[in-house]
């Protein structure tokens, strides 16, 4: 059982745009399937519309306040932050839950978090109306950091780094 988040920002913080990701480089999404498949995945309801589906192959959870929301069959709604909290706890899982945003989500869950998947892409986009929230660096530690050029499939370099709660 462990509480993770995963995001991918650009130099000034930002991950989207007009509910859009802002870089759909190649290694970050394979690295965002191989950490989320099988797990549970949870996000606000502008970042599931955004994406159009339920992650294939993962336990979907939608936030919304609009007790009428609707996703596809086979995902659950779920309509306040601490009732996935508790719920993901008192199944006592075997599965990781992983947040995946937007911004919305990202900043109620920081507090509740063990681990942070993050990859920063090395460019600053123009064109930005989300952001990662700040978060306070004294409290995590840097458990993995990898460099990587860009190449035929990455635009632009990038780190994955994965923060440890200390
Ligand atoms: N780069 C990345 O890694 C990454 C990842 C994910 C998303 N994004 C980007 O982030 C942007 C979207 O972020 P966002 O902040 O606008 O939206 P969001 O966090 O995806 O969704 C916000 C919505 O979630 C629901 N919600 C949030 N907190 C809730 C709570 N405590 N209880 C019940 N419902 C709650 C509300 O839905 P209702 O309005 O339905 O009540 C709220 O309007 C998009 O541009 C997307 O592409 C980037």
């Amino acid at each position: 059982m462990s509480i993770n988040l995963i995001v991918c920002h650009d130099r000034s913080g930002g991950i989207g745009y007009n509910n859009s990701l802002l870089s759909h480089q190649s290694e970050d999404l394979k690295r965002f399937k191989r950490l989320t498949l099988n797990n549970y995945v949870l996000m606000g309801s502008k970042t599931y519309e955004s994406i159009g589906k339920l992650l294939p192959k993962r336990h979907n959870i939608i936030l919304s306040r609009n007790k009428k929301y609707k996703v596809a069959p086979g995902g659950f709604v779920r309509h306040s932050f601490e009732e996935v909290i508790k719920e993901y706890k008192l199944n006592n899982n075997e599965q990781e839950l992983f947040i995946c945003g937007g911004s919305d989500v990202y900043k109620q869950a920081i507090p509740y978090v063990d681990k942070m998947y993050i990859t920063i892409i090395d460019h600053k986009f123009e064109n930005v109306d989300s952001y990662f929230p700040e978060f306070d660096m004294d409290e995590w530690e840097t458990v993995d950091y990898e460099k990587h050029p860009a190449d035929e499939n990455n635009e632009y370099d990038y780190w994955f780094i994965t923060y440890k709660r200390k």
